[in-house]
């Protein structure tokens, strides 16, 4: 490892806004489009999950419809099969949008994800979606993580 590098990961594990937005997939946002997503702490990717910790999570999209509420849902896609992923909050207007959601306007969803010990240490791949009044995606993500302990 470079001195640069080194120095960017001691910046990440300072609790500090790492610049690298997490690569995902685009699973379906049928009403809207996802800009950007950080996670953080993230120092390299696939992003490392320690057990016992937790983590910050900021999908920033653009909203195509009209909406009063809009609903998280996580999945880990382990092996192919989807396994529902508990989050504390499920409600994304208590997630840092403020609703009624507007059409074309830019919000970003806000909230943790908190990795419990009982997890396996596994590489999985997290589908993250928050949906409108009408059950439709606002998005959708795909990204791998990787849950270390
Ligand atoms: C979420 O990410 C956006 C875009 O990078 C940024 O402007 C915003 O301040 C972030 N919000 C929080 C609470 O970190």
């Amino acid at each position: 490892m470079d001195g640069r590098a080194g120095f960017i990961v001691l910046f990440c594990l300072m609790g500090l806004t790492c610049a690298e937005p997490v690569k995902f997939i685009d699973c379906g946002s049928s009403s809207g489009k996802v800009a950007i997503v950080d996670i953080n702490p993230c120092a390299s990717q696939p992003c490392q999950l320690h057990k016992g910790q937790s983590y910050s999570v900021n999908v920033t999209f653009n909203s195509a419809v009209v909406s009063k509420t809009s609903t998280a849902m996580v999945h880990g896609i382990i092996g192919g099969v989807p396994i529902p992923f508990p989050i504390p909050i499920k409600d994304g207007c208590k997630s840092g949008i403020q609703c009624p959601i507007q059409k074309q306007q830019v919000y970003h969803y806000v909230t943790s994800l908190p990795v419990k010990t009982e997890y396996p240490a596994i590489k999985l791949v997290v589908e993250w979606e928050l949906s409108d009044d009408d059950k439709q995606d606002l998005f959708c993500i795909k990204f791998p993580v990787q849950i270390v302990s």
